[in-house]
């Protein structure tokens, strides 16, 4: 309703700069939307912000705006970041691999392959939100879900053919050591799934609100980015085209794309 008012009487710009400043008054509730809110952080990181996950409210709210897409695909209309995971998964040409999905929310990549890829793989998920594997575990059933951290995995060397690390970098302080863990616990492959890319500023650290809670998203400088890979023995394979993060780019002044990138363990 509110929204609906102000889109007919304030200017497009005035309407950015107050949801960037009061987003998380206006949209704290059930009708907060996906993303929106982002600066560039200055001054250091609030530890607050590492936990905005974690919240309950947006395990729910992140499994609601999931369902339509999932029946879009259903409906033979897949988003592009769903089509661009399954043929990341079918580049490595793994025959029913055991994938492990750091960062899962609440798995719907287990059902996203098992629509678009279409062969048999087992599937582990893991998400360092407890609410997120509790909504995992009632929607599939049948399947592993832990409780972990992507930067000090609750799993042994060498436990998966592909480390399926699921949009989940961009929200990690602690990136690189999640690059060493996802080379740690993965035998053959490592699959950084969406990966917010700039070629011309250097890697960024931003705060943003996700459904309504801010969380760190952090934009990768294409070459810092392939460098890290390359430090941490991963040899890049391919780079899948993924659906472009423009919320970003108006803060960030350049065009932010997103890709996913198929790694080799060297
Ligand atoms: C943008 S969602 C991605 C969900 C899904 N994998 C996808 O590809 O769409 C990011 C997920 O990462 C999880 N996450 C954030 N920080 C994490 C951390 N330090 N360790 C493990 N999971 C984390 C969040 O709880 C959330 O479910």
């Amino acid at each position: 309703m509110l929204q609906s008012v102000a889109r007919k009487v304030l200017p497009t710009g005035m309407r950015r700069a107050l949801k960037r400043w009061f987003g998380q008054y206006l949209y704290a509730g059930s009708n907060a939307p996906t993303s929106y809110g982002c600066e560039i952080l200055q001054d250091g990181v609030h530890p607050e912000l590492l936990c905005g996950w974690q919240d309950p409210l947006v395990a729910e709210l992140q499994e609601a705006a999931f369902a339509p897409l999932l029946r879009q695909m259903h409906e033979g209309r897949p988003r592009e970041d769903f089509v661009a995971l399954a043929e990341a998964v079918r580049l490595t040409g793994e025959a029913d691999p055991l994938i492990v999905e750091v960062g899962c929310g609440s798995a719907w990549n287990s059902e996203v392959l098992a629509s678009l890829w279409d062969r048999p793989f087992r599937y582990i998920g893991v998400d360092y939100s407890p609410a997120m594997i509790a909504l995992a575990k009632r929607r599939y059933s049948g399947q592993p879900f832990v409780v972990g951290d992507a930067t000090a995995l609750p799993l042994r060397d060498g436990t998966c053919d592909i480390l399926l690390s699921g949009t989940v970098l961009m929200h990690l302080l602690g990136y690189r050591t999640a690059i060493q863990e996802s080379r740690r616990v993965a035998r053959k492959w490592c699959i950084f799934h969406t990966v917010p890319i700039v070629t011309k500023r250097s890697t960024t650290i931003l705060k943003k609100f996700a459904y309504g809670r801010a969380v760190v998203e952090i934009v990768f400088n294409a070459d810092e980015f392939r460098t890290l890979l390359d430090e941490h023995g991963l040899r890049l394979r391919e780079v899948v085209k993924n659906i472009p993060h423009e919320y970003l780019s108006e803060v960030m002044c350049e065009t932010i794309t997103a890709q996913t990138y198929v790694c080799r363990i060297a």
